[in-house]
């Protein structure tokens, strides 16, 4: 038990995975939990965004360890895993963010697409909680947060992919609190309301791929609007509650969704 406020929010000394670390969320998780003294694995299919998060990772002063991979593949996750275990002997946070999004309508599916989707971003977290719980169950000990997205609970038209994976990792993650919890093993979800990243921005690119500053401005005006507290989240926002649910402060918590949204949405 840590009665001392900075014990019980501190990552000292602690092995983190980060999937998805090349941008946007799972970047500023990454380099949060260095903030709080973790050492962060950064995986991503993205090696060159992995290179710069592992850039501004040192710039708190932490050390990063890059490990490319490819989440849809278990092999690949379940070598992010003893590479992670070897540096200490053991992890103690993974954090699952690497995750797609494709706007189609349910009648103009494409098999591909469809495949894709649930490769990464359902079959991704489920191996992700599993090598997590291989290398997590010889220590007893261990936070697992998987990323989720307010779109589990809001259908939007378009988004059925989208949400349905989302929804799904909802109750892998409840699912895998029960099976993991007689190892002292943690599981919650983060459940994001929308913020401005890479993903976020798809609607407000014009055909070349550009941001068109117009369509942002109304973007960020409608989303502000639909907040009570009139305003939009950020990444920081975002990975200070995955802290939260890495760190001994939430050693209490495990099957739960965490959802910051502003309450855009209170389900
Ligand atoms: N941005 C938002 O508004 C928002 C809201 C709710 C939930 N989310 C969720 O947060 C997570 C991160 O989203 P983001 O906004 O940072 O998006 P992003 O596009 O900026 O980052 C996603 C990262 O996942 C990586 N990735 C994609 N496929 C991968 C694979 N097969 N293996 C490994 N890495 C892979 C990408 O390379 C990228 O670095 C996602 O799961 C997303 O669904 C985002």
């Amino acid at each position: 038990m840590q009665e001392n406020l900075a014990q019980a929010f501190t990552l000292d000394g602690r092995i983190a995975v980060v999937t998805g670390a090349a941008s946007g969320l799972g970047r500023e998780t990454a380099v949060v939990l260095a903030e709080a003294g973790a050492t962060p694995v950064l995986c991503d299919v993205n090696e060159a965004g992995l290179g710069e998060t592992a850039a501004q990772v040192q710039r708190v002063g932490a050390k990063a360890i890059v490990c490319p991979a490819d989440v849809a593949d278990r092999g690949a996750v379940e070598m992010v895993a003893d590479k992670a275990a070897a540096l200490s002997g053991r992890v103690d946070i993974w954090v699952n963010v690497a995750g797609i999004l494709v706007n189609r309508p349910v009648i103009e599916a494409i098999d591909e697409e469809v495949d894709r989707m649930l490769a990464i971003n359902l079959k991704g977290v489920y191996w992700g909680c599993a090598a997590a719980g291989r290398v997590m169950c010889p220590n007893r000990s261990g936070s697992i947060i998987n990323f989720s997205s307010s779109g589990a609970d809001n259908p939007v038209p378009g988004l059925s992919l989208y949400s349905m994976t989302k929804a799904a990792v909802n109750m892998l993650t409840r699912t895998v609190a029960k099976e993991f919890g007689a190892y002292g093993i943690r599981a919650n979800t983060v459940a994001p309301g929308w913020v401005e990243t890479a993903m976020g921005t798809h609607g407000f690119r014009d055909e070349t791929g550009a941001i068109d500053s117009d369509k942002r401005e109304e973007g960020m005006r409608l989303r502000a609007g639909a907040s009570p507290l009139g305003i939009v989240g950020t990444p920081r926002d975002i990975a200070l509650a995955v802290l939260y649910l890495a760190s001994d402060a939430s050693r209490f918590v495990t099957g739960q969704i965490l959802r910051p949204n502003g309450g855009v949405s209170m389900p």
